[in-house]
């Protein structure tokens, strides 16, 4: 399948912020996380992830631009064997959250996040939790101006295989945020 390169219509406005449909992701999606081979490493753990949300265990919003495709995504992790991060009722784990660069700052980030928090409201969960790396200056900022709050360091050690199949370890030092989103517990 040839991917289009994402290009931003019009950066002078803002109108095509109004277009972009977050929705669940499918499986024909699953080539353009990728993003013209920037994140072609990380094939198996998008599959993964594909399979985890058939079984009810992810979920996984795509924003999605007419004509430009697949702009952003975000992952919702509902179990975890870290029942700190992810307990199947009560905090769910968010991670792989990335806007395209050409289409950041125009709020986009924030709808999503509005997206996943009303959606986990639905589904009776309290918390968020995140991980984000200690040097990732920008996105902190953003967490902490939606309400995150840190409480705490984690080592962002982590393995995948990579789309040939080689075992690759990350040690991304992180920082640990939570948000409430529901106080009824
Ligand atoms: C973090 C990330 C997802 C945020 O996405 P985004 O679409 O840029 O988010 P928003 O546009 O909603 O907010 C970003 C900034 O734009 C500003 N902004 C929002 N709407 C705006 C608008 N209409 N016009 C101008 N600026 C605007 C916000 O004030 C915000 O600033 P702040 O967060 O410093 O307070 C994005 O920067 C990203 O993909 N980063 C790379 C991957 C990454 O680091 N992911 C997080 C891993 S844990």
């Amino acid at each position: 399948m040839k991917i289009e390169k994402s290009v931003r219509p019009d950066s002078q406005s803002q109108i095509w912020i109004n277009n972009v449909i977050v929705r669940h992701l499918i499986f024909s999606d699953l080539p353009q996380l990728e993003w013209d081979g920037e994140y072609s490493h990380l094939r198996q753990v998008y599959l993964n992830a594909y399979k985890k949300r058939n079984e009810g265990k992810y979920i996984l919003w795509v924003a999605d631009l007419p004509k430009s495709g697949i702009i952003g995504q975000v992952f919702i992790q509902l179990n975890s064997t870290r029942k700190d991060l992810a307990d199947g009722y009560f905090c769910a784990y968010l991670f792989a959250f990335r806007i395209k660069a050409d289409f950041r700052n125009a709020g986009l980030g924030t709808r999503m996040l509005s997206v996943v928090e009303t959606d986990l409201v639905k589904r009776n969960y309290g918390e968020i939790t995140l991980n984000v790396a200690k040097t990732n200056d920008i996105a902190i900022r953003f967490y902490n101006r939606l309400g995150f709050e840190i409480i705490g360091s984690e080592s962002g050690e982590w393995s995948f295989r990579d789309q040939n199949n080689k075992l690759q370890h990350v040690k991304e030092p992180a920082l640990k945020m939570i948000k409430t989103i529901n106080n009824s517990h």
